[in-house]
């Protein structure tokens, strides 16, 4: 399609939906009292049977005629609330506030544990990219968790996009990829142990990947939007890394970068990623480490999300009163409800495991 088409704002707008109705009179009275809708043309004068109305930078065409059940106008507005509307042809009105914050749904919790076995369920998604669902019940839509898999590497065809959310975290389990970020400089290479947090809203592109890349993407909410950007290049000429996103700074950690550092418990080690400081104690990331016999255990804990995903090495998960064990290998992940009583008890040397805790639960 010519591209003057599609960007020349001195053109006169010669674009109009059609919208079929049996009650011209009562759609188009609808339209224009009760959304503010501007009538622009009418005809024919003597018995209308077409309208062609304006607003919220549409024009729709109500044409007698059928009805227009099967369509759904979505109207953004600032100075509305979010709500659906039916107009009287049948026609479905969403009103949306895009200004309006993130906001996640109703969180319900439950014990997820998601192993990597040999006939666990991969789907494959855009561009050879193979998705394992580690909470398929999204704790009543709140997280997503996937193990993301690129066999084949080389350039990702992706563009620079953006995401409506309240947490992303992406952590590179093997392999490496090649990323760029708004405001943080030149592409850089992600290695195994290395995460990155993506605050609300960063422009971001994917560039390249080694074959065999493994990473886990943490988000909330569960379903969230992913936008084209079509006017920021990356990189940016600028360059500010505590620049604030929502109230979240990016965050890169470098795992080679990271010193082991005791951990609540005794006999781990952590590599903190900075994900709480930039935000704000909202979320927490951390590499542990332990060698084998080490117990971590909790009572109820005070966030929306905790979840474990065992990098190497093997423990057993202890939970409720009545003790029931699983074991978890390389690749499984745990999803801990606030209110379970737990123990991991590591039961390999040199095992890691990821741990993310996100949200307070108050
Ligand atoms: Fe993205």
């Amino acid at each position: 399609m010519p591209n003057n088409l599609l960007t020349n704002s001195n053109a006169r707008i010669i674009a109009e939906v059609v919208v079929p109705c049996r009650e011209l009179d009562q759609t188009l009275s609808f339209f224009v009292d009760q959304l503010g809708f501007r009538v622009e043309m009418i005809t024919p004068a003597d018995n209308p049977n077409t309208a062609i109305i304006s607003g919220y930078g549409v024009r729709l065409c109500l044409r007698h005629g059928g009805t227009g059940e099967n369509i759904v106008v979505r109207l953004h507005t600032s100075d509305r609330k979010a709500q659906t509307l039916q107009a009287p042809n049948g026609t479905t009105i969403e009103m949306i506030n895009p200004n309006v914050g993130v906001e996640l749904p109703e969180l319900c919790e439950s014990l997820v544990v998601t192993p990597l076995t040999s006939d666990a369920s991969w789907t494959v998604g855009r561009a050879g990219m193979r998705y394992r669902d580690l909470i398929p019940s999204r704790l009543g839509g709140v997280f997503i968790a996937s193990h993301i898999h690129i066999p084949s590497g080389g350039p990702v065809p992706d563009y620079v996009h953006y995401h409506r959310i309240k947490f992303q975290m992406i952590y590179c389990k093997s392999g490496w990829v090649r990323v760029v970020y708004e405001d943080q400089g030149e592409p850089f290479v992600m290695n195994a142990g290395d995460c990155v947090l993506q605050p609300p809203e960063i422009r971001h592109r994917v560039l390249e990947s080694s074959d065999n890349l493994e990473v886990i993407e943490i988000g909330a909410p569960a379903e969230h939007e992913t936008f084209a950007e079509h006017t920021i290049t990356l990189p940016t000429p600028t360059v500010q890394p505590d620049r604030d996103f929502s109230g979240q700074r990016f965050v890169r950690h470098v795992a080679g970068q990271t010193p082991w550092l005791p951990w609540r418990f005794e006999g781990f080690e952590a590599r903190n990623t900075g994900i709480d400081l930039a935000t704000s104690g909202y979320a927490n990331a951390m590499t542990i480490r332990a060698k084998k016999s080490a117990v971590f255990a909790e009572g109820e804990h005070q966030n929306q999300l905790m979840f474990m995903f065992i990098l190497s090495g093997s423990a057993t998960l202890e939970t409720g009163n009545d003790h029931e064990t699983k074991q978890l290998q390389i690749g499984t992940s745990v999803t801990l409800p606030s209110t379970l009583k737990f123990k991991l008890e590591v039961t390999a040397d040199d095992t890691q495991f990821l741990l993310v805790e996100v949200g307070s639960s108050n």
